[in-house]
């Protein structure tokens, strides 16, 4: 059978891989802790619940629902985008998603034609490499390094690169690092992208999530001509991974075109979880202020337990992972092979996020302080 080509290029979800070794470790009786996957397990607000299950009952919901999202919907994102981040919005700069990893894809079609440049950095989430060669697009790939706070050297990034180059794809808060970018470097590379017209686009999936304290920003406050896009989700804020509900705001003309793809593909989100979404958003920011804290004592004990047992770690501010160093003694695959065998203890390797992750592996602080110190506590079975 002739399958496509392009599809040799991605490697198999390694997440899955991890599932399926987790669920063969828990068949043969293991107590596993599964500190890998960025799927919070903090409960749902009850205001979410009791709005999906009162529309599931509403005439009319369900219907297909609007391809740019529900109106309530875009009028809440806009709201919290005015209330949060001082930013102005209208209903054609915002597009509903069905979470932003949709978004992720469909903007690559909607932006770059099949051969295109896009940029792309090392360390990532893997969405954005797997997208750019599922849609033929070449990936210019951009170092992330610890000296400069795992933002892109901006200076260094080739010109040719930059002139060929049709959308920069950045994600701050940071996955896998927990980095937070700052008002300088979105001016500066705002203004290299308008210089180049390059569509600049931030996957914001952890805007809320960073250490109290710390001020929340988004690409878009720094956007003064409307032409970069970021995205949101309300998977990893309120806990709703499963709803597969998110959205993508900024210039309308390439949000014209997501819309497009869009159409082509699917239907939009079912319009009850558009309106739990809805709910979601009218959570009072104390709710948001107390998930930061759970998240900021998971991150304090952890570091604790590492710095225990010698291992290496970026003190970010940002997201729920801390991204360690792989002891000298190991390679990251037998490293991340052994806690699981030995320790029960499952953490994601830094291969899955690029080549400059080799040598490092992400933890999510997404189980309770208890698990993630019982599960830590196993790093002493190791060298
Ligand atoms: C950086 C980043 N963007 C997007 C997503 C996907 O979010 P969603 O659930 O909205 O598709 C994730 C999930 O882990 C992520 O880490």
């Amino acid at each position: 059978m002739k399958i496509n080509n392009r599809l040799y290029r991605i490697g198999n979800y390694e997440f899955k891989a991890i599932g399926d070794l987790k669920r063969e470790l828990i068949e043969r009786g293991k107590e596993i802790i599964d500190l890998s996957i960025g799927d919070p397990n903090l409960p749902l607000h009850e205001n979410i619940v009791n709005s999906l299950m009162k529309n599931i009952k509403k005439e009319g919901c369900n219907k297909y629902p609007p391809y740019d999202g529900e109106q309530e919907l875009k009028k809440a994102v806009i709201k919290y985008y005015k209330e949060v981040y001082g930013v102005n919005l209208n209903m054609d700069e915002v597009v509903i998603l069905i979470g932003s990893k949709e978004g992720i894809s469909k903007i690559i079609p909607a932006v770059c034609d099949t051969g295109d440049s896009m940029i792309i950095t090392d360390p990532a989430y893997p969405a954005y490499l797997n997208n750019a060669h599922l849609w033929g697009v070449v990936p210019e790939i951009v170092p992330l390094k610890r000296e400069f706070d795992y933002l892109p050297d901006i200076k260094s990034i080739p010109k040719n690169i930059i002139s060929k180059s049709k959308l920069f794809m950045i994600n701050y808060p940071n996955n896998p690092t927990g980095a937070l970018a700052n008002e300088f470097f979105y001016k500066e590379l705002v203004n290299i992208c308008y210089n180049n017209n390059i569509v600049l686009c931030n996957d914001n999936a952890y805007g809320e999530i960073i250490r109290l304290g710390e001020k929340n920003i988004s690409l878009l406050q720094f956007d003064k001509e409307k032409q970069c896009i970021e995205f949101g989700t309300m998977s990893k804020t309120y806990n709703m991974t499963g709803f597969r509900i998110a959205y993508v705001v900024g210039n309308s003309k390439v949000l014209k075109e997501l819309l497009k793809v869009k159409a082509i593909m699917d239907s939009g989100q079912y319009i009850p979880i558009q309106l739990a979404a809805v709910e979601a958003l009218k959570i009072e920011r104390e709710y948001i202020y107390s998930m930061r804290k759970i998240y900021d004592i998971r991150r304090e004990t952890a570091k604790k337990i590492l710095k225990l047992y010698q291992i290496e770690y970026y003190d970010g501010n940002g997201a729920f992972y801390i991204w360690c160093k792989t002891p000298k003694s190991y390679s990251t695959h037998e490293f991340c092979k052994e806690l699981m065998y030995k320790c029960n203890l499952i953490v994601t390797p830094g291969y899955v996020f690029g080549n400059l992750g080799y040598d490092y592996f992400r933890i999510a602080l997404t189980e309770e302080k208890e698990i993630i110190e019982k599960g830590l506590k196993n790093l002493k079975k190791m060298k």
